[in-house]
């Protein structure tokens, strides 16, 4: 079983790699209904995410202390980032611990940054892109191979400072930059509705063709990078700043057809 996140492909591709190679099935953590989930014995249950301000993202959290299902003989996580996870291992574990289980490993992937909603934050040059996804390319089956023999390994990239990172500006991050409300959009509008459509936890309806957002924004930035006429804007920060399509860079059918399946 893995449980997924991903707001603008990086994490859906990266859960689609590890699902075809592991043979599990996938829960979308964001659509997730109180079920209770069985899982069987010998059975490995992985999270994969994006980290957010060197964290998990706050749904990860919400919804590692709400999934019913009973204590998982061997749980692993993989986050993908930017640059640096900072102390996402810790925290992640740290959670995992309260419900009573062990997270026996955590690997970290580099991929295309998507974070482009604070000044001095864009998206990489196309070369920059390109060699971080052939170098996941290279690492996912490292991970593949330990994973299917269940070792216990932690491997993710902190970078310098991570407990200021995460404990501070992480923890202030989800107490005030967690809203949609600098969103909004320009003329170029065209009422596609790909944004309401893409965003990842149904935060955007339309009205009267343009897009509202509610108050549950998880400020992954889906509905920036999906628009096809770059329409969407936060406050100021995005003003001529480009959008990232993981489509550019490897084909993959991503998000849409990854959905709750049973077991194979
Ligand atoms: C709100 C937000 C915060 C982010 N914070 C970090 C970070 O702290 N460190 C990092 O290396 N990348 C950071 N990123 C980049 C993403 O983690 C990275 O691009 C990830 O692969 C996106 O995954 P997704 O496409 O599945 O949403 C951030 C992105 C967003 C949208």
């Amino acid at each position: 079983m893995i449980f997924y996140f991903s707001g603008v492909g990086n994490s859906a591709w990266v859960t689609q790699v590890l699902a075809e190679q592991l043979g599990e099935r996938l829960v979308k953590m964001a659509d997730y209904a109180d079920e209770q989930l069985d899982i069987q014995p010998d059975e490995k249950v992985g999270f994969v995410f994006p980290v957010y301000s060197w964290a998990p993202p706050k749904l990860v959290m919400d919804f590692i202390g709400r999934v019913k299902m009973s204590a998982p003989n061997y749980l692993y996580f993989v986050c993908t980032c930017g640059a640096e996870a900072g102390k996402t291992a810790d925290i992640f574990c740290e959670a995992v611990t309260a419900r009573g289980w062990q997270c026996h490993a955590g690997y970290s992937v580099v991929m295309p940054n998507t974070y482009v909603s604070f000044p001095g934050f864009g998206i990489d040059v196309d070369e920059v892109a390109a060699r971080k996804i052939a170098a996941a390319k290279e690492r996912l089956p490292q991970i593949v191979e330990q994973l299917k023999s269940q070792q216990h390994v932690f491997d993710c990239h902190e970078g310098p400072l991570a407990r200021f990172k995460s404990y501070v500006i992480g923890s202030s991050f989800n107490k005030y930059q967690l809203t949609a409300e600098p969103f909004f959009t320009t003329d170029a509008c065209t009422s596609c509705g790909r944004c309401a459509q893409t965003c990842p936890v149904h935060n955007i309806s339309l009205a009267d063709g343009r897009p509202e957002w509610s108050d549950h924004c998880t400020q992954c930035l889906a509905c920036f990078h999906i628009c096809p006429v770059n329409a969407i804007q936060y406050g100021k920060f995005t003003k001529g700043k480009k959008q990232y399509r993981i489509s550019s860079y490897v084909s993959a059918t991503l998000t849409s057809s990854l959905q709750v399946r049973g077991p194979r």
